[in-house]
Protein backbone atom coordinates (compact mmCIF):
# COMPACT_ATOMS: atom_id res chain seq x y z
CA UNK A 1 0.00 0.00 0.00
CA UNK A 2 2.93 2.27 0.40
CA UNK A 3 2.85 3.96 -3.42
CA UNK A 4 -0.79 4.30 -3.55
CA UNK A 5 -0.81 8.06 -3.84
CA UNK A 6 1.59 7.23 -6.62
CA UNK A 7 -0.21 4.96 -8.27
CA UNK A 8 -3.57 6.99 -8.24
CA UNK A 9 -1.36 9.95 -10.13
CA UNK A 10 -0.93 7.20 -13.26
CA UNK A 11 -2.42 7.30 -16.28
CA UNK A 12 -0.71 5.08 -19.02
CA UNK A 13 -2.46 4.99 -22.30
CA UNK A 14 -1.57 5.35 -26.50
CA UNK A 15 -2.96 7.35 -28.62
CA UNK A 16 -3.96 4.88 -31.87
CA UNK A 17 -5.46 5.54 -35.09
CA UNK A 18 -4.91 4.36 -38.79
CA UNK A 19 -2.34 6.31 -40.14
CA UNK A 20 -3.26 10.06 -41.41
CA UNK A 21 -6.13 10.13 -38.87
CA UNK A 22 -4.26 12.98 -36.35
CA UNK A 23 -2.64 10.84 -34.10
CA UNK A 24 0.87 12.54 -33.93
CA UNK A 25 -0.66 16.31 -33.59
CA UNK A 26 -3.00 15.15 -31.03
CA UNK A 27 -0.41 14.01 -29.19
CA UNK A 28 1.83 17.03 -29.89
CA UNK A 29 -1.08 18.91 -28.60
CA UNK A 30 -1.47 17.18 -25.35
CA UNK A 31 1.98 18.04 -24.85
CA UNK A 32 1.24 21.98 -25.79
CA UNK A 33 -1.35 21.96 -22.99
CA UNK A 34 0.59 19.27 -20.45
CA UNK A 35 3.77 22.69 -20.96
CA UNK A 36 6.08 20.55 -21.93
CA UNK A 37 6.45 21.83 -25.77
CA UNK A 38 6.04 25.33 -26.68
CA UNK A 39 5.47 25.27 -29.72
CA UNK A 40 3.94 23.07 -32.50
CA UNK A 41 6.09 21.02 -35.15
CA UNK A 42 8.42 19.69 -32.02
CA UNK A 43 7.31 16.02 -31.76
CA UNK A 44 8.46 14.37 -34.94
CA UNK A 45 6.16 11.87 -37.44
CA UNK A 46 7.15 8.86 -37.28
CA UNK A 47 5.26 8.51 -40.36
CA UNK A 48 7.10 6.44 -43.31
CA UNK A 49 5.97 7.88 -46.59
CA UNK A 50 8.26 6.23 -48.59
CA UNK A 51 7.85 2.80 -48.47
CA UNK A 52 11.88 2.12 -48.43
CA UNK A 53 14.44 0.94 -45.93
CA UNK A 54 16.73 3.65 -46.27
CA UNK A 55 13.68 5.95 -45.18
CA UNK A 56 13.13 3.94 -42.07
CA UNK A 57 16.43 4.37 -41.04
CA UNK A 58 16.65 7.68 -41.69
CA UNK A 59 13.46 8.41 -39.51
CA UNK A 60 14.78 5.64 -36.43
CA UNK A 61 17.84 7.08 -36.96
CA UNK A 62 16.72 10.91 -35.98
CA UNK A 63 13.79 8.88 -33.49
CA UNK A 64 16.99 7.16 -32.25
CA UNK A 65 18.88 10.04 -31.15
CA UNK A 66 16.32 10.76 -28.71
CA UNK A 67 14.22 7.57 -28.20
CA UNK A 68 12.28 10.22 -25.75
CA UNK A 69 9.87 9.91 -28.30
CA UNK A 70 8.93 6.40 -28.11
CA UNK A 71 7.08 7.41 -24.33
CA UNK A 72 6.34 10.98 -23.55
CA UNK A 73 5.78 11.85 -19.63
CA UNK A 74 3.65 15.15 -18.31
CA UNK A 75 2.46 16.15 -15.05
CA UNK A 76 -1.05 17.46 -15.92
CA UNK A 77 -3.98 19.06 -13.34
CA UNK A 78 -2.11 16.82 -10.25
CA UNK A 79 -1.31 13.34 -11.96
CA UNK A 80 1.17 12.14 -14.08
CA UNK A 81 0.54 11.35 -17.90
CA UNK A 82 2.51 8.47 -19.85
CA UNK A 83 1.85 8.38 -23.44
CA UNK A 84 3.40 5.66 -25.31
CA UNK A 85 3.93 5.98 -28.73
CA UNK A 86 2.91 3.56 -31.08
CA UNK A 87 4.55 3.29 -34.51
CA UNK A 88 2.52 5.22 -37.84
CA UNK A 89 3.43 2.56 -40.18
CA UNK A 90 1.43 -0.43 -40.73
CA UNK A 91 4.17 -2.80 -41.26
CA UNK A 92 4.89 -2.57 -37.50
CA UNK A 93 1.34 -3.12 -36.47
CA UNK A 94 2.84 -5.78 -33.92
CA UNK A 95 5.09 -3.13 -32.48
CA UNK A 96 1.90 -1.89 -31.67
CA UNK A 97 0.39 -4.64 -30.60
CA UNK A 98 3.12 -5.28 -28.08
CA UNK A 99 2.90 -1.34 -26.89
CA UNK A 100 -0.97 -2.26 -26.08
CA UNK A 101 0.24 -4.66 -23.52
CA UNK A 102 1.92 -1.91 -21.53
CA UNK A 103 -0.90 0.61 -21.68
CA UNK A 104 -3.82 1.10 -18.85
CA UNK A 105 -6.26 2.75 -21.81
CA UNK A 106 -6.37 3.79 -25.13
CA UNK A 107 -7.72 6.83 -27.35
CA UNK A 108 -8.48 6.12 -30.80
CA UNK A 109 -8.55 8.99 -33.20
CA UNK A 110 -10.95 8.94 -36.18
CA UNK A 111 -10.59 11.02 -39.32
CA UNK A 112 -14.15 12.58 -40.05
CA UNK A 113 -13.74 12.50 -43.75
CA UNK A 114 -12.74 8.85 -43.84
CA UNK A 115 -14.33 7.27 -41.01
CA UNK A 116 -13.20 3.82 -39.41
CA UNK A 117 -10.40 2.63 -41.49
CA UNK A 118 -9.05 -1.22 -41.68
CA UNK A 119 -6.22 -0.50 -38.83
CA UNK A 120 -8.45 1.27 -36.49
CA UNK A 121 -10.41 -1.99 -36.93
CA UNK A 122 -7.40 -4.34 -35.92
CA UNK A 123 -6.11 -2.50 -33.37
CA UNK A 124 -9.47 -2.28 -32.07
CA UNK A 125 -10.06 -6.10 -31.83
CA UNK A 126 -6.52 -6.37 -29.81
CA UNK A 127 -8.08 -3.43 -27.51
CA UNK A 128 -11.14 -5.97 -27.45
CA UNK A 129 -9.16 -8.86 -26.77
CA UNK A 130 -7.51 -7.08 -23.59
CA UNK A 131 -10.60 -4.93 -21.93
CA UNK A 132 -8.76 -2.04 -22.55
CA UNK A 133 -11.07 0.90 -22.02
CA UNK A 134 -11.29 3.50 -25.23
CA UNK A 135 -11.99 7.53 -25.75
CA UNK A 136 -12.62 7.83 -29.61
CA UNK A 137 -11.86 11.15 -30.60
CA UNK A 138 -13.63 12.09 -34.24
CA UNK A 139 -10.80 14.65 -35.53
CA UNK A 140 -10.98 17.23 -38.80
CA UNK A 141 -14.04 18.28 -37.84
CA UNK A 142 -12.91 21.06 -39.60
CA UNK A 143 -12.76 19.03 -43.01
CA UNK A 144 -16.69 18.37 -44.81
CA UNK A 145 -16.80 14.76 -43.19
CA UNK A 146 -19.41 12.18 -42.57
CA UNK A 147 -22.50 13.13 -40.39
CA UNK A 148 -21.88 12.67 -37.03
CA UNK A 149 -24.72 10.13 -36.61
CA UNK A 150 -23.47 7.89 -39.48
CA UNK A 151 -20.01 8.09 -37.44
CA UNK A 152 -21.28 7.00 -34.23
CA UNK A 153 -22.76 3.92 -36.01
CA UNK A 154 -19.65 3.24 -38.11
CA UNK A 155 -17.82 3.20 -34.78
CA UNK A 156 -20.63 1.54 -33.22
CA UNK A 157 -20.81 -1.46 -36.08
CA UNK A 158 -17.04 -1.54 -37.24
CA UNK A 159 -15.28 -1.44 -33.79
CA UNK A 160 -18.14 -3.27 -32.04
CA UNK A 161 -17.87 -0.95 -29.23
CA UNK A 162 -21.21 0.86 -27.47
CA UNK A 163 -20.16 4.62 -27.88
CA UNK A 164 -21.16 7.34 -25.96
CA UNK A 165 -21.26 10.84 -26.85
CA UNK A 166 -19.43 13.89 -24.61
CA UNK A 167 -20.00 16.51 -27.13
CA UNK A 168 -21.90 17.00 -30.28
CA UNK A 169 -20.90 19.07 -33.31
CA UNK A 170 -22.38 22.34 -34.44
CA UNK A 171 -21.96 21.62 -38.47
CA UNK A 172 -18.98 20.53 -40.05
CA UNK A 173 -16.39 21.70 -42.66
CA UNK A 174 -16.07 25.27 -43.34
CA UNK A 175 -19.48 25.70 -41.16
CA UNK A 176 -17.99 24.16 -38.68
CA UNK A 177 -19.02 26.26 -35.46
CA UNK A 178 -18.35 24.30 -32.51
CA UNK A 179 -19.05 21.68 -30.36
CA UNK A 180 -21.85 21.29 -27.24
CA UNK A 181 -20.61 19.86 -24.04
CA UNK A 182 -23.49 17.37 -23.01
CA UNK A 183 -22.27 17.02 -19.43
CA UNK A 184 -21.70 20.09 -18.70
CA UNK A 185 -24.67 22.39 -21.12
CA UNK A 186 -21.79 24.40 -22.37
CA UNK A 187 -20.76 25.73 -25.57
CA UNK A 188 -16.93 25.35 -27.10
CA UNK A 189 -16.90 27.93 -30.34
CA UNK A 190 -14.95 27.03 -33.56
CA UNK A 191 -11.81 29.56 -34.00
CA UNK A 192 -9.22 28.26 -36.85
CA UNK A 193 -6.16 28.81 -34.88
CA UNK A 194 -2.91 26.33 -34.88
CA UNK A 195 -1.44 28.06 -31.71
CA UNK A 196 -3.90 29.20 -29.15
CA UNK A 197 -3.32 26.94 -26.23
CA UNK A 198 -6.88 26.72 -24.62
CA UNK A 199 -10.62 26.48 -25.89
CA UNK A 200 -13.40 29.49 -25.17
CA UNK A 201 -15.89 27.26 -23.42
CA UNK A 202 -18.94 29.44 -22.79
CA UNK A 203 -21.07 27.69 -19.82
CA UNK A 204 -24.61 28.55 -21.07
CA UNK A 205 -27.88 27.33 -18.96
CA UNK A 206 -28.87 24.38 -20.93
CA UNK A 207 -30.50 24.29 -24.62
CA UNK A 208 -33.27 26.80 -23.75
CA UNK A 209 -30.41 29.51 -23.11
CA UNK A 210 -31.50 32.23 -25.09
CA UNK A 211 -27.33 33.15 -25.55
CA UNK A 212 -27.61 29.98 -27.77
CA UNK A 213 -29.40 32.09 -30.44
CA UNK A 214 -27.24 34.86 -30.17
CA UNK A 215 -23.94 33.18 -30.32
CA UNK A 216 -25.66 31.23 -33.28
CA UNK A 217 -27.52 31.60 -36.05
CA UNK A 218 -31.41 30.47 -36.12
CA UNK A 219 -30.75 27.49 -38.65
CA UNK A 220 -27.90 26.41 -35.90
CA UNK A 221 -29.22 26.12 -32.70
CA UNK A 222 -32.52 25.12 -33.86
CA UNK A 223 -30.38 21.87 -35.31
CA UNK A 224 -28.42 22.04 -32.51
CA UNK A 225 -31.49 22.07 -29.74
CA UNK A 226 -33.06 18.88 -31.92
CA UNK A 227 -30.03 16.78 -31.97
CA UNK A 228 -28.41 17.38 -28.25
CA UNK A 229 -32.24 16.41 -27.01
CA UNK A 230 -32.45 13.26 -29.08
CA UNK A 231 -28.73 12.48 -27.96
CA UNK A 232 -29.30 13.19 -24.33
CA UNK A 233 -32.39 11.36 -24.95
CA UNK A 234 -31.16 8.05 -25.93
CA UNK A 235 -27.67 8.37 -24.25
CA UNK A 236 -28.41 9.68 -20.57
CA UNK A 237 -25.08 10.30 -18.67
CA UNK A 238 -22.20 8.61 -18.77
CA UNK A 239 -21.96 5.45 -16.57
CA UNK A 240 -17.96 5.65 -15.92
CA UNK A 241 -17.85 1.91 -15.00
CA UNK A 242 -19.31 1.15 -18.27
CA UNK A 243 -16.66 2.70 -19.83
CA UNK A 244 -13.56 0.97 -17.49
CA UNK A 245 -15.14 -2.43 -18.26
CA UNK A 246 -14.72 -1.66 -21.94
CA UNK A 247 -17.95 -2.28 -22.70
CA UNK A 248 -18.88 1.90 -23.69
CA UNK A 249 -16.94 4.33 -25.51
CA UNK A 250 -16.90 8.21 -24.83
CA UNK A 251 -16.85 9.91 -28.23
CA UNK A 252 -15.75 13.31 -28.91
CA UNK A 253 -15.19 15.67 -31.51
CA UNK A 254 -12.72 18.26 -32.43
CA UNK A 255 -9.65 19.28 -34.95
CA UNK A 256 -6.33 18.24 -33.44
CA UNK A 257 -5.03 20.75 -35.76
CA UNK A 258 -6.89 23.83 -34.49
CA UNK A 259 -6.72 22.72 -31.08
CA UNK A 260 -10.16 22.63 -30.72
CA UNK A 261 -11.83 19.80 -28.40
CA UNK A 262 -8.21 19.02 -27.51
CA UNK A 263 -8.37 20.41 -23.81
CA UNK A 264 -12.21 18.44 -22.85
CA UNK A 265 -10.71 15.98 -24.34
CA UNK A 266 -7.63 15.69 -22.26
CA UNK A 267 -9.20 16.80 -19.27
CA UNK A 268 -12.32 14.06 -19.39
CA UNK A 269 -9.17 11.44 -19.84
CA UNK A 270 -7.58 12.26 -16.92
CA UNK A 271 -10.92 11.82 -14.79
CA UNK A 272 -11.71 9.33 -16.18
CA UNK A 273 -9.01 7.04 -17.68
CA UNK A 274 -7.81 3.82 -15.08
CA UNK A 275 -5.09 4.43 -12.86
CA UNK A 276 -2.92 1.42 -13.43
CA UNK A 277 -4.05 -2.24 -13.29
CA UNK A 278 -3.33 -5.10 -12.10
CA UNK A 279 -1.67 -7.74 -14.97
CA UNK A 280 -2.09 -11.41 -15.27
CA UNK A 281 1.11 -13.80 -14.63
CA UNK A 282 1.71 -17.40 -14.95
CA UNK A 283 1.62 -17.47 -11.13
CA UNK A 284 -0.95 -15.26 -9.72
CA UNK A 285 -2.70 -11.65 -11.37
CA UNK A 286 -0.16 -8.87 -9.71
CA UNK A 287 -2.09 -5.89 -7.87
CA UNK A 288 0.08 -2.71 -8.56
CA UNK A 289 -0.20 -1.64 -4.90
CA UNK A 290 2.05 -4.48 -4.10
CA UNK A 291 5.11 -3.33 -2.52
CA UNK A 292 7.45 -5.36 -4.09
CA UNK A 293 8.82 -4.13 -8.05
CA UNK A 294 7.65 -6.59 -10.74
CA UNK A 295 7.45 -4.90 -14.47
CA UNK A 296 8.21 -6.37 -18.07
CA UNK A 297 10.00 -5.58 -21.14
CA UNK A 298 7.71 -4.92 -24.08
CA UNK A 299 9.89 -2.72 -26.58
CA UNK A 300 13.18 -2.64 -27.57
CA UNK A 301 14.64 0.02 -29.53
CA UNK A 302 17.97 -0.61 -31.31
CA UNK A 303 20.95 1.60 -30.62
CA UNK A 304 21.40 3.07 -34.45
CA UNK A 305 25.13 4.06 -33.63
CA UNK A 306 26.45 0.20 -35.47
CA UNK A 307 29.58 1.00 -32.98
CA UNK A 308 27.04 0.61 -30.35
CA UNK A 309 25.30 -2.80 -30.31
CA UNK A 310 23.61 -2.04 -26.98
CA UNK A 311 19.80 -1.07 -27.16
CA UNK A 312 17.45 0.43 -24.66
CA UNK A 313 14.69 -2.07 -23.35
CA UNK A 314 11.21 -0.55 -22.35
CA UNK A 315 9.98 -1.83 -18.69
CA UNK A 316 6.81 -1.32 -17.75
CA UNK A 317 6.69 -0.82 -13.87
CA UNK A 318 3.72 -3.55 -12.81
CA UNK A 319 4.11 -3.45 -9.33
CA UNK A 320 5.86 -1.43 -6.02
CA UNK A 321 8.86 0.81 -6.41
CA UNK A 322 11.95 0.33 -9.25
CA UNK A 323 14.94 1.71 -7.44
CA UNK A 324 17.99 2.86 -9.26
CA UNK A 325 20.91 0.39 -8.85
CA UNK A 326 18.87 -2.09 -6.85
CA UNK A 327 19.41 -5.97 -8.21
CA UNK A 328 16.43 -7.08 -9.76
CA UNK A 329 15.78 -10.80 -10.91
CA UNK A 330 15.44 -11.48 -15.00
CA UNK A 331 13.05 -14.50 -14.26
CA UNK A 332 13.93 -16.35 -17.82
CA UNK A 333 17.87 -15.83 -17.51
CA UNK A 334 17.73 -16.58 -13.53
CA UNK A 335 19.76 -13.76 -13.24
CA UNK A 336 20.07 -10.95 -11.31
CA UNK A 337 20.96 -7.39 -12.86
CA UNK A 338 21.35 -3.96 -11.47
CA UNK A 339 20.51 -0.89 -13.62
CA UNK A 340 22.86 2.16 -12.73
CA UNK A 341 21.10 4.99 -15.19
CA UNK A 342 17.56 3.64 -15.77
CA UNK A 343 15.73 6.38 -18.33
CA UNK A 344 12.37 8.19 -17.20
CA UNK A 345 11.21 10.00 -20.81
CA UNK A 346 9.88 13.55 -20.74
CA UNK A 347 8.41 15.14 -23.64
CA UNK A 348 11.91 15.72 -25.63
CA UNK A 349 14.43 14.62 -23.27
CA UNK A 350 15.32 11.62 -21.48
CA UNK A 351 16.82 11.59 -17.82
CA UNK A 352 18.15 9.24 -15.34
CA UNK A 353 15.88 8.27 -12.72
CA UNK A 354 15.73 6.77 -9.27
CA UNK A 355 12.74 5.66 -8.61
CA UNK A 356 9.54 4.73 -10.64
CA UNK A 357 5.80 3.67 -9.82
CA UNK A 358 3.56 1.47 -11.46
CA UNK A 359 2.37 2.37 -14.77
CA UNK A 360 5.73 4.67 -15.35
CA UNK A 361 8.10 3.44 -18.02
CA UNK A 362 11.61 2.92 -17.72
CA UNK A 363 14.27 2.62 -20.44
CA UNK A 364 17.10 -0.07 -19.37
CA UNK A 365 20.48 0.30 -20.67
CA UNK A 366 20.57 -3.65 -22.61
CA UNK A 367 23.56 -5.19 -24.05
CA UNK A 368 21.64 -8.55 -25.48
CA UNK A 369 20.06 -9.58 -22.14
CA UNK A 370 16.65 -9.11 -23.23
CA UNK A 371 13.21 -10.41 -24.91
CA UNK A 372 10.36 -8.75 -25.57
CA UNK A 373 8.17 -10.22 -22.85
CA UNK A 374 10.92 -10.58 -19.92
CA UNK A 375 10.32 -9.82 -16.87
CA UNK A 376 12.22 -8.70 -13.71
CA UNK A 377 10.92 -9.05 -9.89
CA UNK A 378 12.43 -8.90 -6.74
CA UNK A 379 12.69 -12.49 -6.67
CA UNK A 380 9.70 -13.82 -7.30
CA UNK A 381 9.79 -16.47 -9.77
CA UNK A 382 6.81 -15.46 -12.37
CA UNK A 383 6.71 -14.42 -16.21
CA UNK A 384 4.28 -12.02 -17.14
CA UNK A 385 1.67 -12.35 -19.80
CA UNK A 386 -0.38 -11.62 -22.18
CA UNK A 387 2.16 -10.30 -24.73
CA UNK A 388 1.53 -12.66 -27.25
CA UNK A 389 3.79 -13.27 -30.34
CA UNK A 390 0.78 -13.12 -33.55
CA UNK A 391 1.07 -15.43 -36.59
CA UNK A 392 2.88 -13.33 -39.15
CA UNK A 393 1.39 -12.50 -42.26
CA UNK A 394 4.47 -13.06 -44.84
CA UNK A 395 7.04 -15.31 -44.79
CA UNK A 396 10.33 -15.82 -46.22
CA UNK A 397 13.81 -18.22 -45.79
CA UNK A 398 16.79 -16.72 -44.38
CA UNK A 399 19.30 -17.01 -47.09
CA UNK A 400 22.39 -16.91 -46.62
CA UNK A 401 25.01 -15.14 -49.00
CA UNK A 402 28.35 -15.19 -47.40
CA UNK A 403 29.72 -18.40 -45.55
CA UNK A 404 32.77 -16.77 -43.88
CA UNK A 405 29.97 -14.54 -41.78
CA UNK A 406 27.63 -17.48 -40.48
CA UNK A 407 28.20 -16.41 -37.19
CA UNK A 408 27.48 -12.53 -37.64
CA UNK A 409 24.40 -13.41 -39.48
CA UNK A 410 22.86 -16.00 -36.86
CA UNK A 411 23.60 -13.71 -33.60
CA UNK A 412 22.10 -10.61 -35.84
CA UNK A 413 19.00 -12.02 -36.43
CA UNK A 414 18.62 -13.48 -32.91
CA UNK A 415 18.99 -10.09 -31.85
CA UNK A 416 16.61 -8.51 -34.24
CA UNK A 417 14.22 -10.96 -33.68
CA UNK A 418 14.59 -10.12 -30.30
CA UNK A 419 14.07 -7.08 -30.50
CA UNK A 420 10.62 -7.76 -32.23
CA UNK A 421 11.40 -6.67 -35.46
CA UNK A 422 9.75 -10.18 -36.83
CA UNK A 423 9.32 -13.50 -35.82
CA UNK A 424 12.05 -15.85 -36.49
CA UNK A 425 11.06 -20.03 -36.67
CA UNK A 426 13.90 -22.53 -36.51
CA UNK A 427 13.60 -26.00 -38.42
CA UNK A 428 15.45 -28.86 -37.65
CA UNK A 429 17.87 -30.48 -38.76
CA UNK A 430 19.23 -28.22 -40.90
CA UNK A 431 18.60 -25.12 -38.54
CA UNK A 432 16.29 -23.59 -41.44
CA UNK A 433 15.34 -19.95 -40.37
CA UNK A 434 11.71 -18.97 -41.24
CA UNK A 435 11.29 -15.38 -41.18
CA UNK A 436 7.67 -13.73 -40.61
CA UNK A 437 6.11 -10.32 -40.89
CA UNK A 438 3.68 -8.18 -41.00
CA UNK A 439 5.10 -6.28 -44.27
CA UNK A 440 7.54 -6.32 -46.57
CA UNK A 441 8.99 -3.45 -45.34
CA UNK A 442 10.55 -5.14 -42.17
CA UNK A 443 12.69 -7.49 -44.46
CA UNK A 444 13.95 -4.47 -46.03
CA UNK A 445 14.96 -2.92 -42.82
CA UNK A 446 16.03 -6.61 -41.36
CA UNK A 447 18.68 -6.79 -44.34
CA UNK A 448 19.41 -3.43 -44.35
CA UNK A 449 20.56 -3.83 -40.09
CA UNK A 450 22.04 -7.19 -40.81
CA UNK A 451 24.63 -5.78 -43.17
CA UNK A 452 25.17 -2.63 -41.82
CA UNK A 453 25.14 -3.64 -38.19
CA UNK A 454 26.60 -7.31 -37.98
CA UNK A 455 28.23 -7.36 -41.69
CA UNK A 456 26.43 -10.08 -42.76
CA UNK A 457 24.92 -10.56 -46.42
CA UNK A 458 22.00 -12.25 -46.68
CA UNK A 459 18.72 -12.65 -48.70
CA UNK A 460 14.98 -13.25 -47.95
CA UNK A 461 13.39 -16.39 -50.23
CA UNK A 462 9.58 -16.16 -50.34
CA UNK A 463 7.54 -19.37 -48.79
CA UNK A 464 4.71 -20.27 -49.55
CA UNK A 465 3.17 -20.41 -46.12
CA UNK A 466 -0.25 -18.93 -44.72
CA UNK A 467 0.01 -18.93 -41.39
CA UNK A 468 2.14 -20.04 -38.55
CA UNK A 469 0.08 -22.03 -35.89
CA UNK A 470 0.75 -22.50 -32.37
CA UNK A 471 -0.74 -25.94 -30.90
CA UNK A 472 -2.17 -27.39 -27.61
CA UNK A 473 -3.85 -30.96 -27.59
CA UNK A 474 -2.89 -34.24 -25.69
CA UNK A 475 0.54 -34.97 -25.91
CA UNK A 476 0.19 -38.29 -27.92
CA UNK A 477 -1.51 -36.74 -30.60
CA UNK A 478 0.57 -33.58 -30.99
CA UNK A 479 3.59 -35.89 -30.67
CA UNK A 480 2.40 -37.55 -34.40
CA UNK A 481 1.15 -34.62 -35.91
CA UNK A 482 4.47 -33.17 -35.43
CA UNK A 483 5.88 -36.10 -36.88
CA UNK A 484 3.71 -36.46 -39.65
CA UNK A 485 4.26 -32.61 -40.63
CA UNK A 486 7.87 -32.72 -39.54
CA UNK A 487 8.61 -30.25 -42.65
CA UNK A 488 6.31 -27.87 -41.98
CA UNK A 489 7.09 -27.96 -37.91
CA UNK A 490 9.59 -25.07 -36.87
CA UNK A 491 10.35 -23.46 -33.47
CA UNK A 492 9.55 -19.89 -31.80
CA UNK A 493 11.71 -17.86 -29.72
CA UNK A 494 10.73 -19.55 -26.56
CA UNK A 495 11.16 -23.14 -28.43
CA UNK A 496 7.79 -23.98 -28.73
CA UNK A 497 6.90 -26.40 -31.68
CA UNK A 498 4.60 -24.44 -34.75
CA UNK A 499 2.69 -25.66 -37.45
CA UNK A 500 3.87 -23.36 -40.58
CA UNK A 501 0.23 -24.40 -42.98
CA UNK A 502 1.24 -23.71 -46.72
CA UNK A 503 -2.75 -23.10 -47.06
CA UNK A 504 -5.86 -22.47 -45.51
CA UNK A 505 -7.06 -25.44 -46.83
CA UNK A 506 -3.70 -27.47 -45.69
CA UNK A 507 -4.73 -25.78 -42.13
CA UNK A 508 -8.29 -27.46 -42.51
CA UNK A 509 -7.24 -30.81 -43.33
CA UNK A 510 -5.25 -30.68 -40.29
CA UNK A 511 -7.80 -29.77 -38.22
CA UNK A 512 -10.23 -32.02 -39.46
CA UNK A 513 -7.70 -35.07 -39.45
CA UNK A 514 -6.43 -33.96 -35.67
CA UNK A 515 -9.59 -33.49 -33.96
CA UNK A 516 -7.84 -33.10 -30.66
CA UNK A 517 -5.36 -30.35 -31.69
CA UNK A 518 -6.44 -26.90 -31.49
CA UNK A 519 -4.46 -24.57 -33.89
CA UNK A 520 -3.79 -21.27 -32.40
CA UNK A 521 -2.70 -17.99 -34.37
CA UNK A 522 -1.14 -16.13 -31.31
CA UNK A 523 1.34 -17.67 -29.00
CA UNK A 524 -0.63 -16.79 -26.06
CA UNK A 525 -4.06 -19.37 -26.64
CA UNK A 526 -5.13 -19.26 -23.16
CA UNK A 527 -5.07 -15.71 -22.65
CA UNK A 528 -6.86 -15.07 -26.18
CA UNK A 529 -9.43 -17.73 -24.45
P1 LIG B 1 -0.93 10.41 -37.97
O1 LIG B 1 0.09 10.66 -36.91
O2 LIG B 1 -2.18 9.77 -37.44
O3 LIG B 1 -0.42 9.69 -39.16
O4 LIG B 1 -1.45 11.82 -38.51
P2 LIG B 1 -0.82 13.27 -38.39
O5 LIG B 1 -1.03 13.84 -37.05
O6 LIG B 1 0.55 13.27 -38.96
O7 LIG B 1 -1.84 14.05 -39.36
C1 LIG B 1 -2.01 13.69 -40.71
C2 LIG B 1 -2.38 14.92 -41.52
O8 LIG B 1 -3.66 15.39 -41.07
C3 LIG B 1 -1.41 16.08 -41.36
O9 LIG B 1 -1.39 16.77 -42.57
C4 LIG B 1 -2.10 16.94 -40.30
O10 LIG B 1 -1.72 18.29 -40.38
C5 LIG B 1 -3.56 16.75 -40.69
N1 LIG B 1 -4.48 17.01 -39.58
C6 LIG B 1 -4.41 16.58 -38.29
N2 LIG B 1 -5.46 17.04 -37.58
C7 LIG B 1 -6.22 17.77 -38.42
C8 LIG B 1 -7.42 18.53 -38.26
O11 LIG B 1 -8.01 18.61 -37.19
N3 LIG B 1 -7.90 19.14 -39.39
C9 LIG B 1 -7.27 19.08 -40.59
N4 LIG B 1 -7.81 19.71 -41.60
N5 LIG B 1 -6.12 18.38 -40.76
C10 LIG B 1 -5.60 17.74 -39.69
P3 LIG B 1 -0.24 16.59 -43.64
O12 LIG B 1 -0.53 17.50 -44.74
O13 LIG B 1 -0.08 15.14 -43.94
O14 LIG B 1 1.02 16.98 -42.85
P4 LIG B 1 1.53 18.42 -42.46
O15 LIG B 1 2.27 18.84 -43.65
O16 LIG B 1 0.34 19.27 -42.12
O17 LIG B 1 2.39 18.12 -41.28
Amino acid sequence: MAYENEISKRKTFAIISHPDAGKTTLTEKFLLFGGQIQTAGAVKSNKITKTAASDFMEIEKQRGISVATSVMTFPYKGKWVNILDTPGHKDFAEDTYRTLTAVDSVILVIDCVKGVEEQTERLMEVCRMRKTPVIVFINKMDRDGKDPYELLEEVEEKLNIKVHPMSWPINGGRDFKGVYLLADQSLNLFESSKTKKADDVIAIQGLDDERLDKMLNERDSAKLREDAELVDGVYGALNKQDYLDADVAPVFFGSALNNFGVQELLDTFVELAPNPLARPTNARDVAPEEAKFTGFVFKIHANLDPRHRDRIAFLRVCSGRFERGKPYSHTRLEKNFKFANPYLFLADSKEVMDNAYPGDVVGLYDTGNFKIGDTLTEGEKLQFKGIPSFSPEIFKELINLDPMKSKQLEKGIQQLTDEGLASLFIQEPGSRKFVGTVGELQFEVLQYRLEHEYGAKCRFEPRAIHKACWMSGPAADLADFMKYRSNNIAYDKDQNPVFLAETAFILRMAQEKYESIVFHTTSEFKVEG
